[in-house]
């Protein structure tokens, strides 16, 4: 689908994952990604992965953005939407390990854009990404009587 069904805000979230991208340090895939993510106050914070030698300590670009946002000082939870940005055939969409991260810190109706560099973009939501997540709530049992 072509960006221009798609509302204003949500398209300028998507260009700034676009530009996110470019920031990316992806020396063993040379698979660039870029997340945009939105704050209650209208801010947005970037994100880019982080690739290392040891392959392991890779860091999405969607954590990054995440990450970065909560290191700012941002309350989890308050987010308004993320864009997620990435070379593929169709709209990218974010890893598992991600989609736990943003089940965290993100409530479950939070919008998730998911574009690609040829303008294919679709919006989902936290929730959907991960049905049937562990949430914070899960570790509460219900109080005894
Ligand atoms: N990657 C992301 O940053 N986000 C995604 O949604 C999918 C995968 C990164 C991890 C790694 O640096 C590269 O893309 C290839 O998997």
């Amino acid at each position: 689908m072509e960006n221009n069904n798609l509302s204003e805000l949500y398209n300028t979230l998507l260009e700034a994952s676009k530009e996110a991208m470019k920031r990316a340090y992806v020396p063993y895939s040379n698979f660039q990604v870029g997340a945009a993510l939105l704050d209650k106050d209208g801010n947005i914070h970037y994100g880019c992965n982080v690739e290392n030698a040891a392959y392991g300590p890779t860091n999405c670009a969607e954590r990054t953005a995440l990450f970065r946002a909560i290191a700012d000082g941002k309350e989890a939870r308050t987010f308004k939407a993320i864009a997620v940005m990435g070379d593929t055939d169709g709209p990218i969409t974010p890893c598992g390990v991600c989609r736990q991260v943003l089940v965290e810190l993100c409530e479950l109706d939070m919008p998730v854009i998911m574009g690609n560099l040829k303008g294919d973009w679709e919006i989902t939501t936290v929730g959907d990404l991960l049905p049937g997540a562990f949430t914070p709530s899960s570790l509460h049992k219900e109080e005894q009587a």
